[in-house]
């Protein structure tokens, strides 16, 4: 296992769509721990490969509170929306950066796991926010981009100043 590096808004890499997973094989298997092991290292509820600059459909998510309840979600598609939520987000690729969103309330998504195998599942709550987040970003969108253009400029500005000082 390993720690991958996390890239940061507004590295234009972010902004990648990416590819679907053809195989479910040893590459994905192990790309999946590495994800997991940086998401609760970082720590984060979620990560998407797109932030490991990886352009394959690949999450992974523990939203709770033990952190013992991985969900990984190859090839996620959310087949079902209603209803609306509004949640303070943040994201391991905008650090120190946090807003609300509207997103759907509930959804249905199905996806393969880890084996390759299928499955669907209801969310609502924060699991629907952040399948949401995530799956954004798979297509290449980052929570800013919810926000007002003045808000990303904002935003923009001060994680390129807070990289200059760190570089
Ligand atoms: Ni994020």
């Amino acid at each position: 296992m390993a720690l991958l590096p996390i890239i940061h808004y507004p590295d234009p890499r972010l902004h990648t769509k990416a590819k679907p997973v053809a195989k479910v094989d040893q590459r994905i298997q192990q790309l999946v721990e590495n994800m997991a092991e940086t998401m609760y290292a970082a720590p984060g509820i979620g990560l998407a490969a797109t932030q490991v600059d990886v352009h394959e459909r690949v999450i992974t998510i523990d939203v709770s509170e033990e952190k013992n309840t991985l969900l990984v979600l190859i090839n996620p598609e959310i087949t079902a929306r209603s209803g609306e939520q509004e949640c303070e987000e943040g994201c391991l690729s905008v650090p120190g950066i946090f807003d609300v969103v509207k997103r759907s309330a509930q959804i249905t998504v199905t996806a393969l796991n880890q084996r390759g195998e299928r499955f669907e599942f209801d969310a609502d709550g924060i699991l629907a926010v952040c399948v949401q987040h995530e799956v954004d970003h798979l297509d290449g969108r980052v929570f800013v981009e919810y926000l007002s253009l003045l808000k990303q400029n904002r935003i923009k500005t001060k994680l390129v100043k807070r990289a200059r000082v760190t570089a």
